[in-house]
């Protein structure tokens, strides 16, 4: 039997008992689970002593890194005072705290804050506000979605109907409520000597045929704001969202912005949606809003929205609820990741981070197998010209080898690292991604 303090001890019994998340297991038997013992900054320690970058912010959550000390004091005050306490009916003090932060951090009127555990949870809440909105204001036949094609906003059903991506949808088809796809503004799209600003215009006008057909029917449009994440970093024009602002304003359509990944300087402005200056209706938050410590989701919306559910009936209001809806502990965390935004002026520091970074990325851009390198606020992403079938694993194996978290989406590799890397690890990752790239 091999010691607890030895990744050995660990995998065999992950493997037995945990279930993982978008995972194939018997792809474990042979690419093995990481043992994490410990982590400290952008850096994740595992049992045997290796360590690791985590260049990807495990799964885009941990904002400032691992084990930030404001984060961690922050959440002991929390524990000190109140863990928690059901929501309908009661609150507390960092939930009001946070709810009047956000709104006036929004982009756009957004004073209503309505919680829900993660990024899928918020979705479904934006989906069916929306839905019972119209049903709320004599419109009952408003009940479609709008998505962009190879959009992702998670994977419960309400989420996965407006989902665009074939490996996470297919098979649950049959259960998804059918929707409308929208072609995508995605530069990488772009007609050969279309600039990205021409092809975001396109698929604007795509969007418009089908809001002036339909938008009788159309509850809402859902976005991910200037970068379709999931399908692979897809980056576009923001042009499209002041298009797309405008024409669901024409047609009487909500907005759903979908920052849960764009959202907290990811895209170089605290939202995506300030870089066309406009706003949604809806807004949905989660990931980095807890820098990675706690499950937490918020859908901001408008009066308007708002006092279409204020009434003496109550099957007209939004009779949705989550155990968890704003947990103490996770809204005390996300109070303290929004003090580190402000007092370490975060989205000001930010681009000269990513100039460093950016800098020391020019190799790789160069590099013959390396195609559409693209960058945009603190998130870098390019394609590698490879003939592996099985790429995504054998790169994300081989980083591992080098001290580096990556995990490719496809022939996608991405870095979408914490806002705290110093240059020695900015030089690390870049040259040891290059590296990778050079054997692909
Ligand atoms: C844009 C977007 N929306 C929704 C989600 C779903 O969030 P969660 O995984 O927390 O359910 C994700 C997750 O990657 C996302 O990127």
């Amino acid at each position: 039997m091999p010691s607890l303090a030895s990744n050995a001890a660990w995998l065999a019994r992950s493997h037995a008992a945990v279930w993982h998340p978008c995972t194939q297991m018997k792809l474990h038997e042979t690419l093995p689970l990481v043992p994490v013992a410990r982590a400290n900054g952008p850096w994740l320690y595992d049992f045997d002593g290796r360590r690791y970058l985590d260049a990807i912010s495990s799964w885009w959550v941990n904002l400032f890194g691992h084990g930030h000390p404001a984060i961690n004091a922050a959440i002991g005050a929390q524990l000190a005072e109140l863990e928690h306490v059901m929501l309908a009916g009661f609150t507390h003090r960092p939930v009001i705290e946070l709810s009047e932060r956000l709104a006036a951090l929004a982009p756009g009127p957004l004073g209503h804050c309505f919680y829900g555990s993660d990024g899928a949870s918020a979705v479904e809440i934006a989906l069916k506000m929306s839905f019972h909105y119209w049903r709320n204001r004599d419109r009952p036949e408003k009940i479609g979605f709008v998505s962009i094609e190879h959009g992702y906003h998670g994977e419960t059903l309400g989420a996965l109907a407006v989902t665009d991506v074939a490996l996470f949808r297919d098979v649950y088809a049959p259960l998804l409520h059918a929707g409308i796809t929208v072609p995508s503004p995605d530069a990488r799209l772009a007609a050969p000597g279309a600039s990205a600003r021409d092809h975001a215009l396109g698929a604007a006008a795509a969007l418009e045929a089908v809001l002036a057909e339909r938008h009788a029917s159309i509850a809402a449009l859902i976005v991910e704001p200037l970068v379709q994440g999931a399908t692979g970093m897809a980056m576009y024009d923001p042009v499209y969202l002041a298009r797309a602002r405008e024409l669901c304003t024409r047609y009487d359509v909500h907005l759903i912005a979908d920052e849960i990944m764009t959202g907290y300087g990811r895209t170089g402005t605290m939202f995506a949606c300030e870089q066309a200056n406009i706003a949604p209706d809806f807004l949905c938050l989660s990931k980095g809003i807890t820098g990675g410590y706690l499950p937490l989701s918020v859908v901001l919306s408008t009066d308007t929205v708002y006092a279409a559910f204020y009434d003496d009936d109550p099957a007209r209001g939004f009779l949705h609820s989550h155990s968890y809806t704003g947990n103490a502990l996770a809204c005390r965390a996300a109070l303290a990741v929004l003090d580190l935004f402000r007092d370490e002026n975060v989205i000001a520091r930010n681009p000269h981070r990513a100039a460093r970074l950016d800098a020391l990325a020019q190799p790789l851009a160069a590099h013959a197998r390396v195609r559409n390198f693209r960058h945009l606020g603190m998130i870098w992403a390019f394609e590698v010209e490879s003939a592996r079938p099985d790429f995504s694993y054998w790169f994300f194996a081989e980083a591992l080898a080098r001290e580096l978290l990556l995990r490719p989406i496809g022939n996608t590799v991405y870095w979408m690292p914490p806002y705290v890397l110093d240059d020695a690890e900015m030089a690390l990752l870049a040259e040891r991604t290059l590296e990778i790239v050079a054997c692909a």
